[in-house]
């Protein structure tokens, strides 16, 4: 059986020990799952993670300071799209669920909290942790016994130090003077990827999990145990890197075979058979090297900018992930510059356009690449038709002043009526599978620009469309 053992001693000095008997009590409740788990954040990451671990048994407070998130959870809604989710929170809504706006309730109630509160970016890049903060000064007003502290926001490295520092700082003016903390902080990065939330939580590749004491890691152990995935025991700032060099890295192999499509495209070659050449090598494999309009999202954008803001703090110049941003940044320009080079004009010019989302199985648009195309694109006077199975009611309605006209359309069929080009923005399976015969008899002009090489250019040829995709060779030109 695990045994406690010393607490690191922090910058204020050591922290007082739980005493044996309360220890195994901790660790009695943990086992049995009586002990209670907060989720702070119920976004995209805070929400699955609290339904997965409801799921798994635990009774789970989902916490958030925005009542009104609360009160639609507490209706059985979910806030945002996701496959599953909805089910999910039906299935445990009021069992293992319990969807709270009170924090200070939540975590007096908590032995185990974890924060997946926003951390997002300044304008300088560097990541906004006054979310964390808040979060961490209120588990110290809150500390009425054990309890582990596990960071799964996307954050920093040194973040986790930062919130041990926080609590004991502000736990010690809560108790004047007097240190009767007793708590550890993890680190315990999620990869879970939107559209695939819950097959991501239930299946993940790994789990890591950044510990600096023995307690920390016997709970993470028993939380993480039925899982069949390798279980990666690190240092609390080895964990936060993790996290960043994996979302950093992934950005870097989509910049790079973005890349190597400019190239196929000057040269007549095919990057999806590049990308299927190199990937065969398992050294590089074949995930993440979809040529198109760029990465967006939430994550890869910020994540990236963060990382790199982090390595100049610590006068490490990762000029290579500059490039992979500046690489990024490029791709609306440059497919705008396709349907420019194969319509002319655009002023007036009536554009479908197929997906908003910064990617499929998601009403996600945040820094989505789709919708600065449409933007670019209004901004030049055409008339967008727009559509999204998922995000359309999220989005404004109107588009900025002084730009062209833009209507969101039922279907994609909708969307082609009378247009001059028809564009692919999102991967939306299901494009895949439209009509296109019926497509293009509804368009004006047969012209398909897919962002996305969703398509097969012999197929789009042969029912009569000018396809031009990223990288790869117009049909017949191989
Ligand atoms: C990403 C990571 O994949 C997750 O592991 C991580 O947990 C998450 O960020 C996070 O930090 O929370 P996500 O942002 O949901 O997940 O989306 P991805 O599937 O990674 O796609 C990101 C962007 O890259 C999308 O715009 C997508 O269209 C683009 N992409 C992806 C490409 O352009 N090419 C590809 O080959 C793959």
């Amino acid at each position: 059986m695990l045994q406690p053992v010393s607490a690191p001693v922090s910058p204020e000095g050591p922290v007082l020990q739980a005493a044996a008997d309360t220890w195994g009590s901790v660790m009695e409740q943990i086992r049995s799952k009586q002990a209670r788990i907060a989720v702070v954040g119920m976004g995209h990451v805070g929400l699955p993670t609290a339904l997965g671990l409801a799921a798994q048994g635990w009774r789970v407070f989902g916490v958030d300071s925005y009542l009104p998130l609360i009160s639609l959870l507490q209706a059985g809604k979910a806030p945002f799209y996701e496959l599953g989710l909805e089910g999910l929170l039906l299935e445990y809504l009021g069992k293992g669920f319990f969807p709270l706006d009170n924090l200070n309730q939540a975590i007096r109630e908590a032995t185990v909290v974890f924060l997946c509160v926003g951390t997002p970016q300044k304008s300088s890049g560097e990541a906004d942790l006054s979310q964390v903060e808040t979060a961490a000064r209120a588990i110290a007003q809150n500390l009425n016994g054990y309890k582990l502290i596990i960071e799964k926001s996307t954050v920093p490295a040194i973040t986790a130090q930062w919130i041990d520092r926080t609590i004991r700082r502000f736990a010690r003016n809560e108790q004047q003077g007097k240190v009767t903390v007793d708590f550890d902080v993890a680190s315990n990065p999620e990869f879970l990827q939107e559209g695939v939330a819950l097959q991501s939580i239930r299946q993940p590749d790994r789990v890591v999990c950044g510990v600096d004491s023995e307690r920390a890691r016997a709970i993470l152990e028993e939380i993480y145990g039925s899982l069949r995935c390798p279980l990666l025991i690190t240092g609390l700032s080895t964990a936060e890197i993790i996290k960043h060099a994996a979302n950093s890295f992934l950005s870097m192999k989509i910049s790079f075979i973005n890349m190597v499509a400019d190239l196929c495209d000057s040269i007549g070659a095919d990057v999806s058979q590049v990308a299927e050449g190199i990937g065969m090598d398992p050294r590089i494999g074949r995930r993440f090297l979809q040529a198109g309009i760029g990465f967006g999202g939430y994550c890869f954008p910020k994540d990236l900018r963060a990382f790199i803001f982090l390595a100049q703090e610590y006068g490490v110049d990762f000029s290579l992930l500059k490039e992979v941003e500046a690489i990024n940044q490029r791709r609306v320009e440059l497919f705008v510059k396709k349907v420019r080079s194969a319509l002319w004009v655009l002023r007036d010019k009536t554009i479908a356009a197929l997906g908003l989302a910064f990617k499929p199985g998601t009403d996600d648009t945040r820094e989505s690449p789709s919708l600065r195309v449409v933007n670019a694109l209004l901004q030049e006077g055409a008339t967008l038709r727009a559509h999204d199975p998922k995000a359309m009611p999220l989005l404004p309605k109107a588009p900025p002043p002084g730009a062209g006209h833009l209507t969101y359309c039922d279907s994609p069929y909708a969307a082609a009526a009378g247009a001059q080009a028809l564009l692919i923005l999102t991967d939306w399976p299901d494009y895949r599978r439209l009509d296109w015969q019926r497509i293009h008899r509804e368009m004006d002009l047969p012209l398909l620009v897919d962002g996305r090489n969703l398509l097969d250019p012999e197929t789009m040829s042969r029912l009569g469309f000018e396809y031009i995709s990223v990288g790869r060779p117009k049909a017949g030109a191989r």
